[in-house]
Order: C-alpha cells, then sequence, then structure tokens
C-alpha cells in the first residue's frame, strides 16, 4: 500500500542491484563469509521497484524476503555474483551495487569435508582475489548499453577522504558512503552521499527511508545518462 504513494522517478527504467555478503568456500560445509546482513540493499531494491523501476536483484545469502515485484537471483560466491550481474547488466539503466563482496577467494577449495587431525596440523588455506564486479561494469559505462554505475563502500576511519579517493579509483559518478560498525545488521544507518561536486550527508534514518532518499538522488542524476 505504502508502494502506490512513492514517486514514479524510476518509471520505465530497469534496475540491478547486488546485496548481501559473498561465501567463499573453503570445502563443503565451510567457507568465509562477512557480516552484510542484506538489509541495505533489499530495501534499495524495494525503493527503486516503488520508484516505478523494474528491477533484478542478485543476492548473496541472506535471510530477508524478497521484496515485492523484484526479480532476484541467488548467488553465493563472488564469482557466482560476477557472473549474474555480467549476464544481466547490458540494457540495465542503473547498476546499484551494494553487495559487501569477498574480495578474496580459497584456491583450490576441497571436495570433501577437510578432517581434523590428531596432530593438531592446520589447513594450509591460499587466496586469491575475486573480481571486482563493480570496477568491470564502471569500465563499460561508457558504451551503449551499459548503466550509470552507484557504489557503496562501508570504512571502519577517515570515511570522508576515502569515500572521494573510492569514487574515484572506481570511476564512478556516485558512491554511498557509510561507517561498517555502524550499518553491518543494523536497522539505521547514516550514509554519505560522494559526487563529482563533493558530498551531501543524509542523516540516520532507518534504511528504508535512506534507500528511498537515495533512490530519489540516482533518478535527479541519470537523465545525463544515455543508454
Ligand atoms: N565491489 C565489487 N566487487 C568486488 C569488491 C567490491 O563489486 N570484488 C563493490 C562493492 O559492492 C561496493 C564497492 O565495490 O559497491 C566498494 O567496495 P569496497 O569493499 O568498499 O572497496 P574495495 O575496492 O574492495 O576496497 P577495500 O575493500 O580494500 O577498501
Ligand atoms: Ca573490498
Amino acid at each position: 500500500l505504502v508502494a502506490s504513494f512513492q514517486p514514479k522517478v524510476l518509471a520505465g527504467k530497469r534496475i540491478l542491484v547486488t546485496a548481501g555478503p559473498t561465501f567463499e568456500a573453503i570445502d563443503p560445509v565451510r567457507g568465509i563469509t562477512n557480516l552484510s546482513s542484506g538489509k541495505m540493499g533489499y530495501a534499495v531494491a524495494r525503493a527503486a521497484r516503488e520508484a516505478g523501476a523494474e528491477v533484478i536483484l542478485v543476492s548473496g545469502p541472506t535471510a530477508l524476503p524478497t521484496p515485492f515485484g523484484v526479480q532476484r537471483l541467488n548467488v553465493q560466491s563472488a564469482q557466482q555474483m560476477h557472473d549474474a550481474v555480467m549476464a544481466s547488466v547490458h540494457g540495465q539503466h542503473v547498476f546499484i551495487s551494494v553487495a559487501a563482496v569477498a574480495d578474496w577467494r580459497v584456491v583450490n577449495p576441497s571436495t570433501q569435508k577437510v578432517k581434523k587431525t590428531a596432530d593438531g596440523a592446520v589447513p594450509d588455506l591460499k587466496f586469491e582475489q575475486n573480481p571486482d564486479i563493480l570496477a568491470t561494469v564502471a569500465a563499460r559505462t561508457s558504451l551503449a548499453g551499459y548503466p550509470y554505475c552507484v557504489g557503496f563502500a562501508a570504512e571502519s576511519e577517515n570515511l570522508l577522504e576515502y569515500g572521494a579517493a573510492k569514487r574515484e579509483k572506481k570511476g564512478i559518478p556516485l558512491l554511498v558512503g557509510n561507517i561498517g560498525h555502524h550499518t553491518f545488521g543494523q536497522d539505521d544507518n547514516t550514509i554519505i552521499l560522494f559526487d563529482e561536486n563533493g558530498h551531501t550527508i543524509l542523516p540516520r534514518a532507518d534504511k528504508l527511508t535512506l534507500a528511498r532518499q537515495l533512490i530519489s538522488e540516482i533518478s535527479k542524476r541519470i537523465d545525463k545518462h544515455s543508454l
């Protein structure tokens, strides 16, 4: 019911959102993940849908229900998230990369459960870097059919400085910054929007309110971005 009262600022637009953590397998029963609950990404997907967009949500493992009217693709690893995004990104107007993507994966995860041994030996895990999904999409943004890109960054310190630098490094027009321990698993948050003109603080509110504000800010910026 509430949805029908939201202004349809994204009517006719296709929006691709990633959300949640990724899970990098060590063996069939164990893996490495992070503290992302998916709440902010799901709120963004919901707010985009309320604003009239057609929304695809590529989600890592979460305990959240799919927002009404949103098409959800479930993935586990960063590589799977990358593949799902690259398969659906062409023709999208906006890509909002909210997921907390694991930076590293375990090389050659075991196909059987690793057993504890009597001598106390520990597994010798080796890592390699995952593809940067957002940077890959952003590198194509000037090509026909590729979207306007929005990134998220959770920093533990120096948010103003790191946020502005990360936006430039990723080559994206808009980056949303938040302080990691203030957001993971929480229902509300404070966010800072970084764009080419500097930064704007959106004061503490619940994640759906912030997501609606973000969608409004994105809708004002995408008119100049042609598909
Ligand atoms: N991201 C991504 N793929 C990755 C890593 C990050 O798409 N392999 C996206 C995230 O979804 C987020 C943005 O990039 O929108 C910033 O993620 P963040 O972890 O803050 O930045 P990194 O470039 O990974 O730098 P670092 O973790 O070292 O701060
Ligand atoms: Ca990272």
